[in-house]
């Protein structure tokens, strides 16, 4: 059986044949079905990519339907047991697990790039002092491209490297800067003695004393969840960060790019929402009319539902585990009891059950960083640290593909036809 397309096109009564590869069919290859003259060919209508691919890559699988997610084919409960999320950002970039030594001097390279220029501080003292923190966050990091012109030289390897190393290890210092910001307090410099997420809870929480402690449960809770969010192949953000880099542009200025598309509330910001609808709902005995309203159009239930994931999205499982382990430390959210309610009415209620709506990951991860102490603007920059090596690794995968050209989708043209200019006066 030969694996091509037979189209049939009713207009002409022409037939074509077009190749199909790894299940697809190449939208350029319906280009040649035209009606003649003028017709520039048959295209493909897909606003939101529905069902295009547009890009290959080897770095994280999903499948929806079966609620699996592999980082370079290892399953996403593997890693979130038993690697740290160092380890899993060396694997997404270079897609292998490393060994002791390739960990050692990975580890060591992204805790000398933790610093960041002293102007950068100051950069970000002109914020005014409620600034949200993931607006903060997306303008410094578009403006660390001032910063280092060197990122310019995208075709260089060397260069490469040392702008993802950078990305890496300084984001959790811009995050912690920005958080610090908007609570009045000093900025913390970068602790190299402890690990990206120990350091991270020092930058973030350290006070008078000589020497921040971070606690171990709470420390390995946040590494689990940075694993959680490390990549998720074609999403919004990453669409986003493959689109703007397909122009050749520095990767500073990119992610910024990426970063604002996941500051959205139907991306990153779900987390926020989250929390904000829980609230909103005040009490269990109010979730009935909640939903009802949900069911009647007047907002979405926050937290539930996924573009690919068809099933419990299995990254919100193992959240759901980690709230628990996280709650043991910090003592319950009260919110929780809330949420399990809502989730447990939700998956036996008929319009959630035949849309295939269930918890993502957001459902859950805003209730274990309020009760870690994060306020809820801060949320979506907990998700941007996490994201950036899925950024960095999709963007380097993308400048290195030779089917790479700079993206540019076509559009449906549906206004005017030709007309004159009208005179001011005439109109
Ligand atoms: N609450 C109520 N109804 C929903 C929800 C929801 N959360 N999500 C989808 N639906 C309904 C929607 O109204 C539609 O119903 P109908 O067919 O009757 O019109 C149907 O389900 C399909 O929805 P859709 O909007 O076509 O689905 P989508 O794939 O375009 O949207 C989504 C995916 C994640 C944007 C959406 O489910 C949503 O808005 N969820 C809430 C926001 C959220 O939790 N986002 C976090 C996503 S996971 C983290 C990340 O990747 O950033």
């Amino acid at each position: 059986m030969a694996d091509t397309l037979s189209i049939t096109d009713n207009r002409t009564g022409k037939t074509y044949e077009v190749p199909i590869t790894d299940g697809t069919i190449r939208a350029t290859d319906l280009k040649k079905i035209t009606t003649g003259g003028s017709d520039p060919g048959l295209a493909t209508y897909d606003p939101a990519y529905m069902n295009t691919a547009s890009c290959k890559s080897k770095i994280t699988y999903i499948d929806g339907d079966q609620g699996i997610l592999m980082y370079r084919g290892y399953p996403i409960e593997q890693l979130a047991e038993s690697s740290t999320y160092l380890e899993t950002a060396y694997l997404i970039l270079y897609g292998e697990l490393p060994s002791q030594k390739q960990l050692t001097d990975w580890t060591h390279s992204i805790t000398m790039h933790t610093m960041v220029h002293e102007n950068i501080k100051k950069f970000m003292e002109g914020f005014t002092y409620d600034a949200h923190p993931m607006s903060v966050f997306i303008s410094t990091v578009g403006a660390m491209s001032t910063f280092y012109p060197d990122s310019k030289k995208i075709f260089d390897p060397g260069s490469r490297t040392k702008q993802i190393l950078r990305l890496i290890a300084k984001t959790p210092t811009v995050a912690a800067y920005a958080y610090r910001h908007s609570i009045g307090r000093p900025y913390v410099y970068p602790d190299n003695d402890l690990t990206f997420t120990g350091n991270f809870l020092n930058m973030l929480f350290k006070m008078t004393e000589v020497k921040y402690e971070p606690n171990p449960k709470l420390e390995r809770a946040l590494d689990v969840l940075f694993i959680l969010h490390a990549d998720h192949e074609q999403n919004c953000s990453t669409s986003a960060m493959r689109n703007i880099g397909s122009s050749n542009v520095d990767p500073f200025s990119a992610m910024a790019g990426a970063a604002a598309a996941l500051y959205g509330p139907l991306h990153g910001g779900a987390n926020e929402a989250v929390l904000r609808m829980l609230k909103e709902i005040g009490t269990v005995e109010h979730i009935p009319a909640f939903v009802k309203k949900v069911k009647a159009g007047e907002g979405r239930l926050m937290g539930f539902g996924h573009r690919v994931y068809k099933s419990y999205d299995p990254r919100a499982k193992i959240i759901k585990r980690t709230a628990y382990e996280v709650f043991e430390v910090t003592g319950k959210n009260p919110l929780l009891d809330i949420a399990l309610e809502l989730e447990r009415i939700a998956l036996e209620d008929e319009y959630f059950v035949s849309r295939k709506l269930y918890p993502n990951v957001d459902f859950y991860s805003g209730l274990i960083y309020q009760a870690m102490g994060f306020p809820v603007e801060m949320f979506a920059v907990l998700f941007a640290i996490a994201r950036t090596v899925g950024w960095v690794a999709q963007w380097e995968e993308m400048l290195l593909d030779p089917d790479t050209k700079i993206a540019r989708p076509k559009q449906i043209y549906e206004g005017y036809q030709p007309r004159d200019y009208v005179p001011i006066a005439a109109r």
